[in-house]
C-alpha cells in the first residue's frame, strides 16, 4: 500500500525494472512482458522511461504481450490501444517493433487472431510478469463479469459499466465506444509466472475489497487471482478505504 498514485507509479516501474534485470534478458533469452492500458498505468509507463533514458533498463530483449484491444475502431485510431501503448511507451524506449505484439480487432477472422495469440505467448516462452489493472466492476483485461475463469484470449462484449467508464475517453459519448473487444483470459493470465496489478482511487476501492477480502467469483473476475502462487496488488491508499 503507496500514499498515492505517484508512490504506485514509482513501485510498479522499479518492480518491473528489477525483474527485468534479474533476469538478464538475451537476444536467446527474452524476458515476456504482460502490459495494460488504462489512465493507472500511465505514471508507471512515465518512470520506466526516465529510467530507460537514465541508462536503468533495457528493453532490447523485451518482448511485450497486450492485454486487450478494441474492435470497432481502427489501428491508428487515438483511442486504440495500439496508439495508447505506442504513444505512451514503446516509441520512447528501445524495445524493436518486432518485439511488440498487440491483438487486432480488425482481423478478418477474430477467433483465429486470438488463438494465434495465444499459440504467439506459448512460442514466446509463456509470460513473465503480467501486469494488469482492473476495472469499477472487478474486471481483468475485459474479462467482465461472468468471465469463465479458465477463459484464454477472445472477443467479449463490454458490459455497461464498462462503456460508462470509457466514454470519457470518447468525447463523453457513449456511442463511440466500442462495444466489443479481444483480450486475454483469465486462465491467461493466471498461467503467467507472476502478476502484478495496479490499483488506485476511492472509485477503485468496492472492486479490491471483492478481489481480496470475498471468495473467489467469476462476477469479480480480478478475485482469481487468489488462487495465483505469485501475485502483487500495489495499491494507494484511497483504493483501500473498503477493506
Ligand atoms: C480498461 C482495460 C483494463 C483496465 C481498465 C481500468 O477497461 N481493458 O485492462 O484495467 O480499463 O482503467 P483505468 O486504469 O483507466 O481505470
Amino acid at each position: 500500500i503507496l500514499e498515492d498514485l505517484d508512490g504506485v507509479a514509482e513501485h510498479a516501474a522499479k518492480y518491473i525494472i528489477k525483474q527485468i534485470n534479474s533476469f538478464n534478458p538475451s537476444a536467446e533469452n527474452h524476458f515476456v512482458l504482460g502490459l495494460p492500458t488504462g489512465s493507472t498505468p500511465l505514471g508507471a509507463y512515465k518512470k520506466l522511461i526516465e529510467y530507460y533514458k537514465a541508462g536503468e533498463v533495457s528493453f532490447k530483449y523485451v518482448t511485450t504481450f497486450n492485454m486487450d484491444e478494441y474492435c470497432e475502431i481502427p489501428r491508428d485510431h487515438p483511442e486504440s490501444y495500439h496508439s495508447f501503448m505506442w504513444n505512451n511507451l514503446f516509441k520512447h524506449i528501445d524495445i524493436p517493433a518486432e518485439n511488440v505484439n498487440l491483438l487486432d480487432g480488425n482481423a478478418e477472422d477474430l477467433m483465429a487472431e486470438c488463438d494465434q495469440y495465444e499459440e504467439k505467448i506459448l512460442k514466446a516462452g509463456g509470460i513473465d510478469l503480467f501486469v494488469g489493472g482492473v476495472g469499477v466492476d472487478g474486471h481483468l483485461a475485459f474479462n467482465e463479469p461472468g468471465s469463465s475463469l479458465v477463459s484464454r484470449t477472445r472477443v467479449k462484449t463490454l458490459a455497461k459499466s464498462t462503456v460508462d467508464a470509457n466514454k470519457r475517453f470518447f468525447n463523453n459519448d457513449e456511442v463511440q465506444v466500442p462495444k466489443q473487444a479481444l483480450t486475454v483470459g483469465v486462465g491467461t493470465i493466471m498461467d503467467a509466472r507472476q502478476v502484478m496489478i495496479l490499483i488506485t482511487g476511492p472509485h477503485k476501492a468496492y472492486a479490491l475489497k471483492m478481489a481480496v477480502e470475498e471468495g473467489v467469483s467469476h462476477m469479480w473476475t480480478l478475485s482469481a487471482l487468489q488462487q495465483h502462487k505469485k501475485v502483487l496488488f500495489v495499491v494507494d491508499e484511497d483504493a483501500t478505504s473498503e477493506l
